[in-house]
């Protein structure tokens, strides 16, 4: 069992989702239910307030989830992205609408990814949930986590 197997098994890690939507909000539930605190990231600041509140913002979570993970300490929502340096994974789902041309667009990929890049370290895990073509990772994200010197 290594290091990362002990302190899963004993809920020692912390989650971080950016992009409290339709994808993030059920990821953060579903951790949170199993017991891993999640640490929520969004720009959107009306969002990580209603959600601090223990209030849900989408139909198929409700109130009572929301404000039993807050209760619980299991999950706090913020804007503050200097929190991301505390958590050992990073879970992005920020949106990728079709652009005119019917492509993804990739700003919120782009923007988060500077972002997660200013404060990564060693160690952390970050995964792309969004919707893109293949490739997005190598090609597009991380060049721009390479940024950061690790
Ligand atoms: N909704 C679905 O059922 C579904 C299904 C499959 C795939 N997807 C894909 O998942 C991704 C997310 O979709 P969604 O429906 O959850 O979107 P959403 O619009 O519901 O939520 C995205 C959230 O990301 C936030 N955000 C944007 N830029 C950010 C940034 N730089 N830092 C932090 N937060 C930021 C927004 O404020 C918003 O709260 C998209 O790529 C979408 O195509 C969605």
């Amino acid at each position: 069992m290594t290091e990362w197997d002990r302190k899963i098994r004993d809920k020692k890690v912390t989650v971080g989702v950016l992009g409290l939507g339709y994808v993030g909000l059920p990821l953060v539930r579903e951790f949170a239910s199993a017991g891993i605190k999640v640490a929520g990231f969004d720009i959107d600041a009306k969002k990580v307030a209603v959600l601090n509140s223990g209030r849900s913002i989408i139909k198929h979570i409700a109130h009572s989830q929301v404000k039993r993970m807050v209760k619980a300490g299991l999950f706090r929502a913020t804007t503050n992205m200097a929190g991301l340096k505390n958590v050992d994974a990073i879970l992005v789902c920020v949106p990728t609408p079709l652009t005119q041309n019917r492509e993804p667009d990739m700003q919120f990929i782009i923007g988060s990814s500077k972002t997660i890049a200013k404060y990564l370290r060693p160690g952390q895990l970050v995964v792309f949930e969004s919707t893109t073509y293949p490739g997005t990772t190598r090609e597009l994200v991380a060049p721009i986590l390479q940024s950061s010197g690790l």
